[in-house]
C-alpha cells in the first residue's frame, strides 16, 4: 500500500512541465504576504524562495514572528481572507496559489499533510479518532468506511499508538499530549502525501516526549516516502534531521543552503548569532545567550538591513540599502547580508557576538 502508484496521474502531469527538474517537489518562488491592519499593512513575509527536492527535509528557522508560519500556511491557503499573497508555490508543475479553492483543499490532506504544534486545534474533541482518522480518508478517496477504517487503524500502528483496533473508538482527550501528536501525525499522513508541513509539532510537549515523536514524525515520513517542511526554534533538531535550512528574519529569508554547511560556516551574522546562542557542551554556561535587541516592526520597516540595530558587522551601506538574499563562496548557499565575506574571513563567526568585535 506504501508507494507511489497512486500518484501516477501527477507523475505524468509533471513530466509534461518542460524543463522541470525531476527530483523537484515544491518550488517556492517569491513569496509575500501582507496584511492590512488598522495600525497600517504589516509585510509579514516579504520574499521567500526555495526548492524542496522529493523525500528531503527543510528546516525553517528564525525568531518569533519571522514569518515561517504564515509563509507555510499561505502556500495551503489557510490564511484569513483578509491576507494579500503573492508570488508561486509550484507543486508539481501547478501553482497552487493559483489554484480554484476547491482543488486547494483537495491537495491539503491529500498530497499535503500538516502537522501543528497543538493537536487538539486539529482534532474535533467529539468525535472517535477512529472516526476522524476515516473520515480524512473518505474525503479524498471513494471507499467504505470499513476499508478508511482499516487504514485508520494500520497508521495508528505505523505511528506507534499500542493496541491500536483498540483505540479507534478513544476520543482525543482519552490520549496522553504526546499520543495525541502521534495520532496528528497519523492523521497528516494517512493518504500518503507528497510533502509534510510541520509547524513546531514537538513544542507543546515534554523534553523526553519530543524527541520520541519527531524520531516518530521521520520514520514516518520515510514510511510513506514524503518529504518534509519542519517549523522550529530548535536548532538542534534541524542539525539532527534537516538536509537543507532557511533562516527567517523580519519576513525575508536570510540564509538558506544545506544544513551541515549554514550551521558551520554561516554567511549571516544573524544565523552566527542564532548558532552562538546555542549551549555547548565545552562550556559551563548552561544558558542561551539570545541577540541582544529585537526585530523591528513589521508594519513600518526602515531602510537598509532590518538586522542592522543588532549586527556587530554594520556598516553605512547597511543601514540605507536592504541586502538582496546572494551568493556566496559556497556553493548552493545564499545570504541576505552585504558583508558575508567578513564572516568567510573568520574562523568562528558566533564569536562577533560574543565579543562584539567588529561593532563600529
Ligand atoms: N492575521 C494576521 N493579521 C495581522 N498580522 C498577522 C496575522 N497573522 C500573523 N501576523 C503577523 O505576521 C508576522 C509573522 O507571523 P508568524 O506567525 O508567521 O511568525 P512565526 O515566525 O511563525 O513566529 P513563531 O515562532 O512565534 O510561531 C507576525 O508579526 C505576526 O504578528
Ligand atoms: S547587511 Fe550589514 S547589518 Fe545586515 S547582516 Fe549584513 S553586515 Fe549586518
Ligand atoms: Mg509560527
Amino acid at each position: 500500500m506504501m508507494t507511489g502508484e497512486r500518484f501516477g496521474n501527477d507523475r505524468d502531469q509533471r513530466s509534461g512541465t518542460s524543463g522541470a527538474d525531476p527530483t523537484e517537489l515544491l518550488r517556492i518562488e517569491n513569496l509575500a504576504v501582507d496584511f492590512p491592519t488598522d495600525d497600517g499593512t504589516v509585510h509579514a513575509v516579504r520574499g521567500v524562495s526555495f526548492a524542496l527536492d522529493e523525500g528531503e527535509v527543510l528546516g525553517i528557522v528564525g525568531e518569533s514572528g519571522s514569518g515561517k508560519s504564515v509563509s507555510m500556511l499561505a502556500v495551503m491557503g489557510l490564511l484569513p481572507m483578509s491576507a494579500r499573497v503573492s508570488g508561486r508555490a509550484v507543486f508539481r508543475g501547478r501553482d497552487v496559489l493559483a489554484l480554484p479553492e476547491r482543488e486547494r483543499r483537495s491537495l491539503r490532506g491529500r498530497k499535503i499533510g500538516m502537522v501543528f504544534q497543538d493537536p487538539m486545534t486539529a482534532l474535533n474533541p467529539v468525535y472517535s479518532v477512529g472516526d476522524q482518522l476515516a473520515e480524512a480518508v473518505r474525503s479524498h478517496e471513494a471507499v467504505s468506511r470499513r476499508v478508511a477504517m482499516d487504514r485508520a487503524a494500520e497508521m495508528l500502528d505505523l505511528v506507534g499508538i499500542p493496541k491500536p483496533a483498540e483505540r479507534l473508538s478513544a476520543y482525543p482527550h482519552e490520549f496522553s499530549g504526546g499520543m495525541r501528536q502521534r495520532v496528528m501525525i497519523a492523521m497528516a499522513v494517512i493518504n500518503q502525501p507528497d510533502v509534510i508541513i510541520a509547524d513546531e509539532p514537538t513544542t507543546a510537549l515534554d523534553v523526553t516526549v519530543q524527541a520520541q515523536i519527531l524520531e516518530k514524525l521521520i520514520e514516518v515520513k520515510d514510511a510513506v516516502n514524503a518529504a518534509i517542511i519542519l517549523i522550529t526554534h530548535d536548532l538542534g533538531v534541524v542539525a539532527g534531521v534537516a538536509g537543507q535550512v532557511l533562516v527567517m528574519y523580519a519576513g525575508r529569508e536570510v540564509e538558506l543552503g544545506s544544513t551541515a554547511q549554514v550551521f558551520t560556516t554561516p554567511r549571516m551574522p544573524y544565523t552566527a548569532g542564532l548558532l552562538g546562542s546555542i549551549p555547548t557542551l565545552d562550556t559551563t554556561e548552561n544558558r542561551l545567550r539570545p541577540i541582544p535587541g529585537a526585530p523591528p516592526s513589521l508594519i513600518n520597516l526602515p531602510p537598509g538591513c532590518p538586522f542592522s540595530p543588532r549586527c556587530p558587522l554594520v556598516q553605512e551601506r547597511c543601514i540605507v540599502d536592504e541586502p538582496d538574499l546572494q551568493e556566496t563562496d559556497r556553493r548552493d548557499h545564499l545570504a541576505a547580508c552585504h558583508h558575508w565575506d567578513r564572516l568567510a574571513a573568520c574562523d568562528d563567526p558566533t564569536t562577533f557576538f560574543r565579543t562584539g568585535a567588529g561593532i563600529r
